[in-house]
């Protein structure tokens, strides 16, 4: 069967199908499937089961893989783990867990690792375990967003500088660190606009982690900022994913945001594995 990429929505997304990438892909495999990111932002693959193995060799494709930091129970390890099964037992980790309430700011569009020093290029998710109902995942995009924006508002926003801080967006979800934990954290700047080095489209990079545009009064950049999200969530240009167990989904995170959805997680299992890969030549953490 021949590597297809389907279109899932008129704007962005994509389904790929007839490659396994399971195995150790050829360069003309992989060339067609970066080409295919770097077009639709969001690529869906089904039935790939992986191992932890599987995945960071896929993963590794794409370029150097983040560590996971901080208090995803990944830490330590390239993986970050959304689940509400504990990573040792396996058992289902009470609701009221300091675990369980650390996951509650995925609920909020964002893009992975905004927040650090060199941004990321994309994160791949795989569906381990997944709940009959509910817990699927929302896809939106930011490149849609600026092509939503005129000649002159997208002149206004070419140079500005965004401060991400992840403190400040944990904060947002009731989330409070321990000063030790909070050391790890400074806050970075990036530039909001990014551009695809392959085919030239812009994007913003935004996101909960998005704080303030450097330099501007409070209530204009929080303006700013919320309307970049309202234009990119807009119906149109948003994609919601119905998890089923071995789909793999690669997200762009300088083009794209995300946010998970709720399920019964008293009653029902989920697990859900990411790996981050820098858009550095190195990663750092
Ligand atoms: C993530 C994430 C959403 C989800 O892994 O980065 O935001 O639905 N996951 O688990
Ligand atoms: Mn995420």
């Amino acid at each position: 069967m021949p590597l297809n990429v389907t279109p899932v929505t008129p704007v962005f997304g994509a389904r790929v199908s007839g490659v396994d990438i399971n195995k150790p892909l050829n360069d003309a495999a992989f060339t067609v499937i970066r080409a295919a990111f770097d077009e639709h932002l969001v690529l869906i693959f089904s039935d790939q089961p992986m191992t932890d193995e599987q995945q960071v060799a896929f993963s590794e494709r794409f370029g150097p893989l983040e560590g996971t930091r901080g208090v995803n129970p990944g830490s330590g390890t390239p993986f970050a783990r959304q689940s509400n099964l504990d990573i040792k037992s396996g058992a289902v980790i009470p609701a009221d867990d300091r675990r369980m309430f650390y996951q509650k700011a995925n609920y909020f569009w964002h893009a992975d690792s905004t927040f650090k020093a060199i941004p990321s290029l994309c994160s791949i998710l795989t569906a381990r375990v997944v709940p009959p109902a509910g817990g699927a995942t929302e896809f939106a995009s930011t490149r849609a967003a600026y092509d939503s924006l005129n000649e002159k508002e997208k002149a206004a926003i070419e140079d500005l500088v965004i401060e991400h801080d992840f403190a400040y967006s944990r904060g947002l979800a009731g989330f409070t660190f321990t000063a030790e934990e909070q050391a790890l954290m400074a806050p970075v700047r990036h530039r909001l606009v990014r551009t695809n080095e392959a085919n030239g489209l812009k994007s913003v990079m935004i996101g909960v982690h998005a704080k303030c545009v450097v330099g501007w009064p409070e209530d204009e950049s929080r303006a700013l900022l919320d309307d970049l999200l309202a234009r990119a969530t807009r119906p149109e240009n948003s994609y919601r994913h119905q998890w089923r167990q071995g789909d793999v989904i690669v997200w762009d995170n300088q083009a794209a945001v995300h946010r998970a959805t709720e399920y019964d997680a008293t009653q029902h299992q989920r697990l859900m594995q990411r790996t981050t890969i820098s858009s550095g030549a190195v990663a750092n953490n």
